[in-house]
């Protein structure tokens, strides 16, 4: 073949390999709107009385989708095209309905407890947050095609409902009226303008602040302030508040103080107000933070995109790893409107982020893989950082696994208890609501290992019935499980008959 005949040959062979490519798009996604109807909502939502609630049902399968409801109680409407649920309730109480879904294919029903009461998270939050990728870079352009991203790559059919506005859009000072000012060059048409695109999607909206006079990025914090900003943040619409702690007092009675004026102004609106504690646990927040209307904390400095390092001193960003530490031994604070929380995702990342890139490398699909099952298995926030507007499959594949999400939404609401730590894995036991175990053996190292998992390592483990996310199978376990490990691989199993209901 002459030189121009094999450039031919390879030019057309890359040109098909494009378009099968392009054509292909994101497998892990179009699974997600095919098929017939599954509806993949948490067993129970909360929400305060005579507030807002908002709620999208979120539903896997073909469209056209049609959307209905029994026993929905007085003050609430759905909108059957939607599949989007709205209104107040005025009494306490639980309100239990009958979620369901109906497409060409077919139709799916599932129970879901609406409870009313003084209690917010009775799930661990699931959405996106700015900072991990776009720092200050953030702006109202990338969070509507944020929303629109997670409508059209099945997030939010899988359960993602915040999407949180981290630090940087507000301006440096505060205004002569006393009030926060957004920062208009970043949000041109304000913060209500994006709350309210959110919630016609059944999304909800989450910002931030500090509690001094600045933020982390040294933009206007709430300092004494609490009542005007919290005011605001409810007349916009916001669902969460991210309440940060730069440039505040070191002691513990002091931000205990802070985080309770901010706590109680946020529960005097008219909004039922998530409350997101970020001390990074230097006084030990989860043994005050639900005292002080706190909802989750953060157990930890920030997280960086890399699999194992420690924080320097200089307070630098750590490892999935590291962090992991430090979260195994807080299990018994974590439950049902008041989690742990280990940190945004760092999933798909890969070594490109604007915040937390100048130390970080990045990790490999395995090592983002255990990082989401783990974050699953200890009931954490499923709080993703990276752009999803732009996606790989294998990264959408781990965010959109159903079965992981499933653990983590568990009503129960137990985080996992590490009960074997040997020298190069773990074996995490979370129990789950209908009486079954989810059970996951971690490789911590860069060798393959071998766990046996059986009754006797590890204790009250029925193994009856065994189904792996490794396989998706259901698997042989007369004489236990042995469990062949990759480097940093995490299987998990689920371990046990259901309870019948
Ligand atoms: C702190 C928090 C981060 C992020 C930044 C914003 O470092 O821990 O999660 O909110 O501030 O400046």
């Amino acid at each position: 073949m002459n030189k121009q005949c094999f450039l031919t040959v390879v030019l057309f062979f890359s040109f098909l390999v494009n378009i099968l490519s392009v054509s292909a798009g994101n497998p892990a996604s179009e699974k997600i709107f095919e098929g017939k109807p599954v509806i993949n909502a948490p067993q129970i939502t909360g929400n305060y009385p005579s507030t807002p609630f908002i709620f999208y049902i979120p539903t896997s399968g073909q469209r056209p989708m049609e959307w209905s409801v029994d026993k929905l109680p007085k003050g609430l409407k759905l909108n059957p095209e939607t599949g989007i649920i709205s209104g107040t309730i005025a009494s306490k109480g639980d309100y239990t309905v009958t979620l369901k879904a109906k497409n060409a294919l077919g139709t799916c029903e599932q129970k879901m407890i609406i409870r009313i009461g003084d209690e917010l998270l009775l799930t661990p939050p699931m959405g996106w947050n700015s900072w991990n990728t776009f720092g200050r870079h953030l702006t109202e352009e990338l969070v509507l095609q944020t929303a629109d991203a997670m409508i059209a790559n099945g997030m939010r059919d899988l359960g993602y409902s915040f999407i949180n506005i981290d630090d940087f859009w507000q301006l440096p000072e505060r205004g002569s009226d006393g009030h926060l000012q957004i920062d208009k060059t970043k949000f041109p048409r304000g913060i209500k303008y994006v709350a309210d695109y959110l919630h016609e999607r059944g999304f909800k909206l989450g910002i931030y602040s500090d509690a001094a006079d600045k933020t982390c990025g040294g933009v206007c914090g709430s300092y004494g302030y609490e009542e005007v900003d919290a005011k605001d943040f409810a007349s916009w619409g916001v669902d969460l508040l991210k309440y940060d702690y730069c440039n505040a007092p070191a002691g513990r009675v002091e931000a205990m103080n802070r985080y309770a004026k901010m706590g109680k102004a946020l529960r005097a609106t008219d909004r039922s107000i998530v409350f997101s504690i970020c001390e990074w646990g230097q006084r030990e927040p989860w043994k005050w933070a639900k005292e002080v209307g706190g909802h989750l904390w953060r157990v930890s400095g920030d997280i960086g995109d890399v699999w194992n390092r420690e924080a320097n001193q200089m307070g630098g960003l750590r490892g999935i790893l590291n962090i992991l530490e430090i979260n195994a031994p807080l299990n018994e604070y974590a439950g049902p409107a008041g989690w742990n929380d280990p940190d945004m995702l760092v999933v798909g990342i890969g070594g490109k982020s604007m915040s937390i890139g100048s130390e970080s490398e990045g990790c490999t699909q395995e090592q983002y893989k255990s990082h989401f099952g783990l974050w699953c298995m200890m009931a954490s926030p499923l709080l993703c950082g990276n752009d999803v507007r732009n996606m790989n499959d294998s990264t959408l594949q781990i965010l959109l696994d159903k079965d992981l999400i499933a653990i983590n939404q568990d009503m129960l609401g137990k985080q996992a208890e590490r009960s074997i730590r040997a020298d190069y894995y773990d074996v995490w036991v979370k129990p789950l609501a209908d009486g079954r175990k989810a059970v996951a053996c971690f490789n911590r190292t860069n060798s393959p290992q071998v766990v046996e998992l059986n009754t006797q390592t590890v204790e009250d483990l029925s193994l009856n019935q065994v189904y792996s996310l490794d396989t998706r199978t259901t698997v042989d376990t007369t004489k236990g499980i042995i469990v062949k490990l990759a480097p940093y691989q995490c299987k998990i199993y689920i371990c046990g008959e259901a309870k019948k209901k």
